[in-house]
């Protein structure tokens, strides 16, 4: 059997899927679905995925535009270009690439977007949606991961479903989504006591703490499901957070890297991109 949860391969059907709809609001609403992405500074790692994020947009049809600003930029400047964004009714989704540099305060600037245009649905707005299970726009890398799950019909309801780090980006709306599944749900984090010990009950093991590697074969359950969202850098080679090698025995469904959770996010950011249009539009 094989054993390889394929985001690539899900993420091009769900690209080729969004590509048609596309198509058809366009010719009804004669109005294009429109990304604005906001990259403050120049870190690589952020400006290669603001690259993928845009480049995806353009394949599916979508507009976007990259606003690059400058490393040093006010606090005061970058509200006022959020508020821009926010006023623009060509512009359907705004995205801020995380992190922004230290002396801007990310919590406050996430939600001065307006929450119909936060495509990454980290606003207040569209957590406690989340956290209420009302219609909310959803982190697109926990929304990858579902899609993931039911595509391969992987069962959820009354698994031990663990997962490792406590983000606002994927750990936290993961356990939301996750419970909404009807799975046990446990967080770990990096003060969790006997963290193997928990990781090796789960029937779903999510990774994404970013530690390269970190989790090896003594971490697993024969027969786990396992998903890695870690990306670690070192000496210009990518890790995730799955030594793959050392735990593809034991488990019965596991996502490459990369191929995995990646591609998945990207095209669950066109989704919610196509989400907000819709919603502004109709
Ligand atoms: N940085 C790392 N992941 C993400 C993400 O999903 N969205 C944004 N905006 N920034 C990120």
């Amino acid at each position: 059997m094989d054993k390889i949860l394929d985001g690539s391969a899900l993420a091009k059907k769900i690209r080729t899927n969004l590509k048609v709809q596309t198509e058809e609001y366009i010719n009804k609403y004669q109005i294009v679905p429109h990304l604005a992405v906001i990259l403050v500074g120049t870190d690589p790692a952020s400006e290669t995925y603001v690259r993928f994020k845009e480049k995806a947009c353009h394949q599916v049809g979508m507009k976007s535009t990259l606003i690059n600003l400058p490393e040093d930029i006010s606090e005061e400047k970058l509200i006022e270009e959020i508020e821009k964004l926010n006023n623009d009714k060509s512009i359907h989704g705004i995205l801020l690439q995380l992190p922004i540099p230290k002396h801007l305060d990310s919590e406050k600037i996430i939600n001065l977007i307006n929450p119909e245009k936060d495509v990454d649905g980290f606003a207040n707005e569209n957590v406690a949606k989340l956290c209420k299970n009302q219609d909310a726009l959803v982190p697109c890398t926990p929304l990858g991961i579902i899609r993931l799950l039911e595509e391969y019909n992987i069962k959820t309801q009354g698994e031990h479903c663990v997962i490792l780090g406590r983000s606002q980006i994927v750990g936290k709306p993961m356990a939301q989504l996750m419970l909404q599944k009807n799975s046990t749900v446990t967080i770990c984090h990096s003060k969790t006591k006997n963290l193997k010990e928990i990781a090796k009950q789960a029937d779903i093991l999510i990774a994404a703490i970013g530690k390269a590697h970190m989790v090896d074969e003594t971490f697993i359950k024969d027969g786990a499901v396992v998903i890695d969202v870690g990306v670690s850098r070192i000496n210009g080679k990518i890790y995730g957070d799955v030594d793959f090698d050392k735990v593809i025995d034991k488990v019965s469904y596991i996502t490459p890297m990369p191929g995995g959770t990646g591609p998945m996010t990207i095209a669950c950011l066109l989704e919610n991109t196509l989400k907000c249009y819709l919603n502004l539009v109709e």
